[in-house]
């Protein structure tokens, strides 16, 4: 499926120009981006990566699933790329990212809210303990992982709260809006 083929990619210049230079610094960084439901998270970050011509990428979207149907979807998502590794479980899906990361990859998680499931949250401390890895190194770490998600409540406890085991580990973050109709560029809005 060709979710965002150019052509129909619209809008969103400072936000594009905001990956750039995180994707451009080729060192790590872990960047959460949220918003709601049906706002362009995941249309936006698709775009990105073709648009920075990085080949190293890794997408995946995290099903509402249990331990079990995540690895499922996570083999697919890397057999999809091209990636001969295959996991059996959470800690080795976190290994893995760790890995990816430090050889230049860009790993994106989508509906990373998932993750606050009682049933999946473990694989919060065991990212953790990857992301504190690369952090620690980060200069020379070239790349990086993008954390998408909806539901507010439930990133912000997962990212932004004291008690998370991932608290205060984004480097950045990124809050997506509607879009700005004056920035569409389509020449149906711009005759007024
Ligand atoms: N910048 C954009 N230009 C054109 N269509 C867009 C844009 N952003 C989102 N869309 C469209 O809006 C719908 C929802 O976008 P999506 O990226 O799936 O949202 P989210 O991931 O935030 O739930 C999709 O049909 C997508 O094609
Ligand atoms: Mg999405």
């Amino acid at each position: 499926m060709t979710k965002a083929a150019p052509w129909s990619f619209y809008g969103r210049h400072a936000e594009l120009q905001q990956l750039q230079d995180i994707l451009a610094r080729r060192r790590w960084f872990f960047l959460q981006i949220s918003g709601r439901r049906r706002i362009g998270k995941t249309t936006l970050i698709q775009q990105a990566l073709q648009g920075a011509g990085i080949t190293r990428t890794l997408y995946i979207q995290i099903p509402d699933s249990d331990p079990a149907g995540v690895v499922a979807s996570c083999n697919g998502y890397l057999e999809t790329f091209g990636l001969d590794e295959r996991i059996s479980s959470l800690g080795e899906l976190a290994r893995l990212i760790g890995t990816l990361v430090e050889a230049g990859y860009v790993v994106a998680l989508d509906e990373f809210q998932y993750f606050h499931r009682r049933q999946l949250f473990d694989f919060c401390s065991l990212l953790q303990a990857e992301v504190d890895r690369l952090a620690a190194r980060y200069a020379d770490v070239p790349g990086g992982l993008i954390v998408l998600g909806s539901l507010h409540a439930e990133m912000t406890a997962l990212l932004d709260n004291r008690d998370a085991p991932l608290f205060n580990r984004t480097t950045d973050t990124l809050e997506l809006g509607h879009l700005d109709i004056r920035s569409l560029g389509n020449p149906v809005c711009s005759c007024r």
